[in-house]
């Protein structure tokens, strides 16, 4: 028998699965599908800093009614509890309205409650987050509610041209320290890719303390409406070839930082999900995926798990995680260069005539 377990955060998964934060966790009944349909852990939408920062603003200004100390600090926040409505999202009937994403932090707590009950698979709340600050003292709620991990998304988009890496980097770190010191759940850090030194800053998350590193966040970057002169927020579901980025890092992180390493960002099929595996990830994650084809799609994938791993005499996942890791190779960096020079180099155009019309191939 094919064996599919994994382990991640602290906790034995049946496999390595795991549904991404996303609106499908808003609805209970969805837990219960993809616990059915294979999921060995799922991770709960985030709930918003600003959320949290707000209610006690909102709290401390009844306290103090009428001496209307903060007033502006209300309104520089975004409205984060009304998720932005996506035009076209290729949402299949039957899941959540996107437009009421989430309940605010009470809300939340009971929703991360009721999923815990729910489902016996391991429940992983989801804090957005940018900064350290009285705000997290919130993560120990949230731990009482009964989740089994807490994921730690640090979504900060650095415009200030007087803000350094480095500094960016420190209030990361930061920000892990002070929520690990709150709380006694495992931490895993979701991150994007944008860093100048990824296997060092990796490192320095790893002393701060993150159990895992969820690689990676996906950038939502806004479109422009020439028409009409406007900025128009777009959120595109992403495809496999999103995933070779995150291949590469986990590849090189594997064996070198203590967290856990888990891919987000393009698994859709089994084959993406082997890849991940054997770049070194204890699991792999599905958002859009499972926005396009349904919950029922992690059935799929899981069956072409099982029937690739049998094919090739695999006995279990845990005997190919790391398999294409590169921590075999002494000097990581030459092999990178070496393998650029060579993939240019292997690119061949078809004849100057194509390349005149733009239809340059790979050979
Ligand atoms: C509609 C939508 C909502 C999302 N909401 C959250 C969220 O609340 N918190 C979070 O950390 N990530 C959120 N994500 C990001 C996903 O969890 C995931 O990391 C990302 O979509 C990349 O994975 P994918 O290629 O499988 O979609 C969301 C993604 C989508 C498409």
């Amino acid at each position: 028998m094919t064996d599919l377990r994994t382990t991640y955060l602290g906790c034995e998964l049946k496999s390595p699965l795991v549904v991404s934060a996303s609106p499908l966790s808003e609805e209970i009944d969805n837990l219960r599908k993809m616990e059915d349909a294979g999921a060995g852990a799922v991770v709960l939408h985030s709930l918003f800093e600003e959320q949290i920062i707000r209610e006690d603003e909102e709290l401390h200004r009844g306290l103090s009614a009428g001496t209307e100390s903060f007033p502006e600090s209300l309104t520089y926040l975004p409205e984060v509890t009304q998720y932005q409505q996506v035009p076209d999202f290729g949402v299949p009937n039957g899941t959540p309205d996107m437009t009421v994403y989430n309940r605010g932090p009470e809300g939340y707590l009971e929703h991360v409650r009721r999923a815990a009950e729910a489902v016996s698979i391991p429940v992983i709340a989801s804090l957005n987050a940018t900064s350290p600050g009285g705000w997290i003292k919130h993560a120990q709620k949230i731990e009482e509610a009964g989740a089994s991990a807490l994921e730690l998304n640090i979504y900060f988009l650095p415009t200030d041209p007087a803000l350094s890496g480095s500094d960016i980097e420190k209030n990361y770190c930061e920000l892990v320290t002070q929520v690990k010191n709150t709380i006694h759940i495992p931490v895993a850090v979701k991150l994007g890719p944008y860093f100048s030194a990824m296997a060092n800053f990796a490192r320095e998350l790893d002393k701060a303390g993150a159990d895992a590193l969820v690689l990676f966040n996906r950038f939502y970057q806004p479109d422009f409406d020439i028409e009409n002169l406007e900025v128009v927020p777009t959120v595109a579901l992403s495809t496999s070839q999103e995933l070779l980025l995150r291949l590469h890092w986990v590849a090189i992180l594997y064996g070198h930082v203590r967290p856990d390493l888990a891919i987000t960002g393009g698994v859709h099929t089994a084959e993406d999900v082997l890849k991940a595996m054997m770049a070194g990830a204890r699991v792999a994650m599905m958002t859009s995926a499972l926005l396009r084809n349904g919950i029922e799609h992690l059935k799929r994938v899981r069956q072409g798990l099982v029937s690739w791993m049998e094919e090739h005499e695999y006995e279990s996942v845990r005997q190919m995680q790391g398999s294409l890791a590169l921590r075999s190779v002494p000097n990581p960096a030459a092999f990178e260069r070496a393998n650029y020079m060579r993939v240019l180099g292997s690119y061949r155009l078809r004849s100057l005539g194509s390349w005149r019309t733009g239809m340059a191939s790979k050979e």
